[in-house]
This record gives C-alpha cells, sequence and structure tokens, in this order.
C-alpha cells in the first residue's frame, strides 16, 4: 500500500506536477508514422501530459507538434490549413511553422510586425521505428531518444500500434511489471484442447502459480526475474525489463529451443493525463523478416492487439463490460474476455482512472510492484532536489530484450540469460 500522498506522488503527471516534470525529461512515443503520412496532409489531434497538441506534416516533410490553441484567441489549430510549410488557424488566418512561429498574420496591417513577436509552444520530434517520438521537457537538455532495438530495424522486422486505456498510465505499468497475472487472468480452461506440446508455457504458468520474484536495479530500471518450478532440474524463468519511465519489454513466447532469435514485444504506457494512457505494443524480430501474417496479427487493428477502431479506441471496453461472456467463462477461459489485451484492460480500468493505493494489501506476488514505486518514487525524491533521472540521459542502456528460458536450478538468472537479454550477442 502507498499512502495518499504517495500515490498522488505517484501518478499524477499533469502540468505543474512533480513526476510530471520528471517524466517529461524522457522521449514518449507520440504518434505512430500512418498518422501523419502526407505532407500537408489533415493535422492530428493529440492529447499528451494534461496538454492538448496538434501536430502536422508540413510541406517539406517536417513534423510539428504544437500547443493546440491558436495565440490569438484560442481557436483549435486542429481546424487549421496546412498548407506551404505551415498550420494557418481558420479564424483569422494566423499561421505557424513547425517551431510554433508565427509567420503570417493577413489579419494585421502589412507593416506590422506583430507577427515575428508570436509564437506558440511547439515540442521537437523524431521519427524513429515507425513512431514519431516527441520531447516535451526543458529545452536546455535535449537528449537522445532512447536507442531500443526494435526502433532501429527494418520496417520488415518490427512493428509498433497503440490503443487508448481509460486510466492513470502508473496502474498500466504496475499490470504489465506482475508476472503473477497470467497465471490467472489470462489463463486458457482446463477443459480447452492443449497446445502443451508445441507450447509448454501455458503448462508451466498453471503448475506453479507462485513465482518467486528477483529484482535487479539497473541503467534502465529494473530487471524483474519470476521464477517458476519447471521439473526437478529446472527452473523456468521469465525475465521482464521495466525501462524508465513506462516501458515494459515482456518475455518471448515460442519454444524453448532458443537462441537470442526469439521475437519480443514490449509496451509503452504514455500519459494523456491523469485519467488516461496510451498503451503502445511494440515489438521486433531481430534477425529476420516477420512472416507477413504474423506482421498483420501483431500490427493490424483486428490482430493481437486489438480489436481496435481507426482512431485506436479498443472495441471491448468499459462501456460494453469488454463483452464478458459468464458461459465463456465457466467453460474456456478465466475472464470470459476475449483478447489478452482485453482481459488486461478490463481488470486495470476497473480499478477506479487512478486507484486508491492505501486501501490495498500487497502480498509476496506483487514484489515487483513494489520496486517500481520505490524506484519512482526514489527518482521523484531525487528531482525534488535537483537530480534529473540519468536514463533519460543514456539513450544506449535501452538496447537490452527480455527473456524466457529454462535454467539448471542452480545457475544465477541473470548470467544464465545474458546471451538473451543482450542486443550484441546473437
Ligand atoms: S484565433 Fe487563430 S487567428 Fe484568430
Ligand atoms: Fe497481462
Amino acid at each position: 500500500m502507498l499512502s495518499s500522498e504517495n500515490n498522488d506522488l505517484l501518478t499524477l503527471i499533469e502540468p505543474g506536477s512533480i513526476m510530471g516534470n520528471l517524466l517529461r525529461h524522457f522521449w514518449m512515443p507520440a504518434l505512430l508514422e500512418e498518422e501523419l503520412l502526407e505532407p500537408d496532409g489533415a493535422p492530428v489531434r493529440l492529447r499528451l501530459m494534461g496538454e492538448d497538441l496538434v501536430a502536422f506534416k508540413d510541406t517539406e516533410g517536417k513534423i510539428g507538434i504544437l500547443d493546440a490553441y491558436c495565440a490569438h484567441r484560442r481557436a483549435n489549430l486542429y481546424f487549421g490549413r496546412n498548407e506551404e510549410c505551415g498550420l494557418r488557424c481558420i479564424y483569422h488566418g494566423w499561421k505557424y511553422d513547425v517551431t510554433g512561429q508565427c509567420v503570417d498574420m493577413p489579419s494585421e496591417p502589412d507593416e506590422s510586425r506583430f507577427a515575428n513577436k508570436i509564437q506558440i509552444k511547439s515540442y521537437p520530434t523524431v521519427l524513429r521505428g515507425g513512431v514519431i517520438w516527441v520531447y516535451m521537457g526543458p529545452s536546455e537538455h535535449t537528449p537522445e531518444p532512447p536507442n531500443f532495438e526494435w526502433s532501429t530495424l527494418p520496417a520488415t522486422q518490427r512493428y509498433a500500434t497503440k490503443r487508448l486505456q481509460q486510466c492513470n498510465w502508473a496502474q498500466a505499468v504496475e499490470g504489465g511489471i506482475d508476472s503473477s497475472h497470467i497465471s490467472f487472468l489470462h489463463r486458457r480452461s482446463d477443459k480447452q484442447p492443449t497446445t502443451e506440446v508445441k507450447v509448454p508455457r501455458n503448462k508451466l504458468h498453471s503448475q506453479d502459480r507462485h513465482p518467486v520474484f528477483f529484482i535487479e536495479e539497473t541503467d534502465f530500471g529494473l530487471s524483474i526475474g519470476a521464477r517458476r518450478n519447471a521439473d526437478v532440474k529446472n527452473y523456468y524463468w521469465r525475465i521482464t525489463q521495466f525501462l524508465l519511465p513506462f516501458y515494459t519489454m515482456i518475455p518471448p513466447v515460442g519454444d524453448f529451443e532458443h537462441s537470442g532469435d526469439q521475437p519480443y514485444n514490449g509496451h509503452a504506457w504514455v500519459p494523456i493525463d491523469n485519467n488516461n494512457t496510451w498503451t503502445w505494443s511494440f515489438g521486433a524480430h531481430p534477425h529476420k523478416n516477420y512472416e507477413k501474417s504474423t506482421y498483420e496479427f501483431l500490427s493490424g487493428k483486428n490482430g493481437m492487439w486489438g480489436p481496435i477502431t481507426a482512431e485506436y479506441l479498443p472495441v471491448q471496453n468499459m462501456d460494453n463490460d469488454y463483452r464478458i461472456n459468464r458461459q465463456v467463462q465457466k467453460t474456456e477461459n478465466f475472464t470470459g474476455i476475449e483478447g489478452i489485451p482485453n482481459q488486461d484492460a478490463a481488470v486495470q480500468e476497473s480499478m477506479g482512472r487512478i486507484v486508491d493505493r492505501s486501501k490495498e494489501h500487497l502480498g509476496s506476488s506483487d514484489t515487483a510492484v513494489i520496486a517500481f514505486r520505490k524506484l519512482l518514487l526514489k527518482l521523484v525524491k531525487e528531482f525534488e532536489e535537483g537530480k534529473s533521472p540519468s536514463a533519460a540521459y543514456n539513450g544506449e542502456c535501452y538496447k537490452v530484450r527480455s527473456a524466457s528460458l529454462l535454467l539448471e536450478r542452480d545457475i544465477d538468472w541473470q548470467r544464465g540469460a545474458v546471451h538473451l537479454i543482450s542486443c550484441d550477442g546473437l
């Protein structure tokens, strides 16, 4: 549990908040490349960190993310005309370039130099890995973006997608690092035909529902080892990486005969405001192209992270109780809800927009959740004392993978998995 004061400190990120100021030191995924393909195309509405923004791609292909509200009388620039290297407000025609500088003010006399003095807030952007990233922090310290392996691979070897989640970012992160819930929330019924021969993980998750957690603080955040009994000789390890401030890399699925050649997936939980989050999913096949059907399954709106609408809104959502089916809950899976992301969203959103952590009762399976809170609260306290988060300035430390593997019982989990975790090996 957390005190109400620490709960606020951990969760609140809107302008003026301490955690918000800390998070702003990190580059964040803002939009998918597919949302802003056309130069001079339609601007995109965007809300991040409690700020209303507008994004556009100008005539030369430069991407601007600006304050949504025109400096004149606050009309929303989403309705603006994207033309000749700038976004023109449709109310009185003021026009802004990608840096937020007002470059034309047709409502004022020709000799007026008023436009030179007008600049609206703009944030630096970069396109990487099919994602438009934004930096909303202090401009005097703009760091390099995080050097995730997936963000540097060819498009045929990586994917990214996103969906809306209607709760605070921190409880979504906590769902992502809580490796013990997979034995329950995502369980298929024992009565279902089994695929254990090919994918023994489901069996391993079911036969040992009390993983023992081991946590290491790292440059990038936390390395979380969840250990389950496999057989008399081996443990089954799932190594989840938590990367500051809101990323996870989840252990690969597939068979156990592996090298570092397994595809992997991960998430980012990017705050829209205190009560809403973009749940990003990304992944990569480090050494080969995805099969076409796999790629469509991972990145498509009706695939693994769907179904979602054209606006990236989940079709199963709190308004329709995630289409829970009580018969399916009795006979087919643990929840009666179809789709792993929908199962995750249902429980995380069911807690309320910001869970009241002062009312919880945490157990040994919550070790990773506790470590996440401790780390973030430590960083926020250090930040108040003037120390910036070092991971924000160390893009290289993001070059790691997650892993899942069988290890003989006497082998140290980090040493035993090093060939899978390093992006420089296989
Ligand atoms: S409100 Fe935008 S030009 Fe007047
Ligand atoms: Fe989950």
